[in-house]
């Protein structure tokens, strides 16, 4: 599992928490990947880590999951998506041919592993990837594929994508084709990787599936993905609590007269004055005054929201303290070096 990355398009919160382990509807991220994981009988996990690798053998010490083994392999320096894969391949145990599943550890999908490994295996393909078609592939790269599910191409953002089928974030390997990826540079395994594999004539097939698919990676991602754990549009067994409106960790104080729903969330130790919290995620020990209402927001640890302020579409950074009446919408506040600073999108 990659988990290495910075996380920009997550800033602030990632400047101090890594995405994997940001909250995601009350327990880090990277919880539910686990859990679901362990549903399907996968019992062993290397992470690739390299952007604050300490903190995730902090938070999942003793290298333990509900009996799934989780190994920490760390870049030295970040190697790319490509590099991670190599990397942490000194931890395999499997034969040149046995299967490896590499996922993004961003990613929240439902799709059928069991599936996707099936295709592979009678395929007899080098590398499997998981497919997702979407209305508008505009926005991401495609990758185009032939009546038999083979993959013809990798395509860069384009204004007229040939297919609307997009790479998923999980992928199957032969072992042998991770050693063939270069360690001593990053290497992108999208950019680089899968085209030359293409180019020296390798067998890449594609599983395409379009079960609950989402990228965690942006902020309305995020508060879509955690909202659809908690309201349960996606199940996850690492979820603590009933599928609800929102869930409310304990050790946190909500006002009889809140208003919390479209599967908000909100932290231990995190005090909720009388506000509408709609579809938005509050960190531990947050603060968020009377007569607010917030709208998709990502609400950071320890962060004050004062009263009657008006937030949509906004990323608050851990311990930024936001003044009572504050009117925003789709900007990103934290506090630096004891400054609240604002930036819109
Ligand atoms: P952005 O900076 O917002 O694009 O996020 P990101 O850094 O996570 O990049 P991206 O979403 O493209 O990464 C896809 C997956 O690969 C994520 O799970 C990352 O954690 C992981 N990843 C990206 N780069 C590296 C790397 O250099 N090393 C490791 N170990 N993982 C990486």
């Amino acid at each position: 599992m990659l988990v290495g990355g910075q996380g920009t398009r997550l800033r602030p919160l990632t400047l101090t928490t890594p995405k994997p382990l940001l909250p995601v509807a009350g327990v880090p991220f990277l919880a539910h990947q686990f859990a679901r994981l362990r549903d399907v009988g996968v019992t062993r996990i290397i992470l690739a880590t390299s952007y604050r690798a300490d903190l995730f053998e902090e938070v999942f010490a003793g290298g333990d999951f509900d009996g799934v083994e989780l190994i920490f392999v760390t870049e030295a320096e970040p190697m790319g998506t490509g590099g991670a894969i190599a990397n942490a391949a000194a931890a395999l145990e499997s034969g040149p041919d046995d299967p490896v599943i590499v996922f993004n550890g961003d990613v929240l999908s439902g799709h059928d592993l069991g599936a996707q490994l099936a295709v592979h295996l009678t395929s007899g393909a080098e590398v499997t990837l998981h497919l997702v078609e979407v209305d508008d592939a505009r926005r991401f790269g495609c990758v185009p594929t032939d009546s038999s599910g083979r993959v013809t191409d990798f395509l860069e953002k384009m204004p007229n994508p040939v297919a609307n089928q997009i790479n998923a974030g999980c992928y199957i390997f032969k072992t042998r084709v991770i050693s063939t990826i270069p360690t001593a540079r990053p290497v992108s395994v999208e950019r680089e990787t899968f085209p030359n594999l293409l180019q020296a004539g390798a067998h890449i097939q594609a599983y395409v599936e379009t079960a609950y698919w989402l990228d965690l990676g942006t902020p309305a991602t995020y508060v879509q993905g955690s909202s659809d754990l908690v309201t349960g549009a996606i199940a996850s067994t690492a979820l603590p609590g009933a599928p609800g409106q929102a869930l409310v960790l304990d050790g946190a104080q909500v006002s009889s007269s809140a208003q919390l729903v479209d599967g908000s969330v909100v932290g231990t130790g995190a005090h909720i004055g009388d506000a509408a919290i709609i579809r938005s995620v509050i960190f531990d020990d947050a603060q968020v005054g009377s007569g607010v209402r917030l709208v998709d927001c990502l609400v950071g640890f320890g962060a004050v929201i004062g009263d009657s302020s008006q937030l949509e579409r906004c990323v608050i950074g851990d311990g930024a303290v936001i003044p009572a009446g504050q009117v925003l919408s789709d900007s990103r506040l934290w506090n630096q070096d004891g400054v609240l600073t604002i930036t819109s999108e």
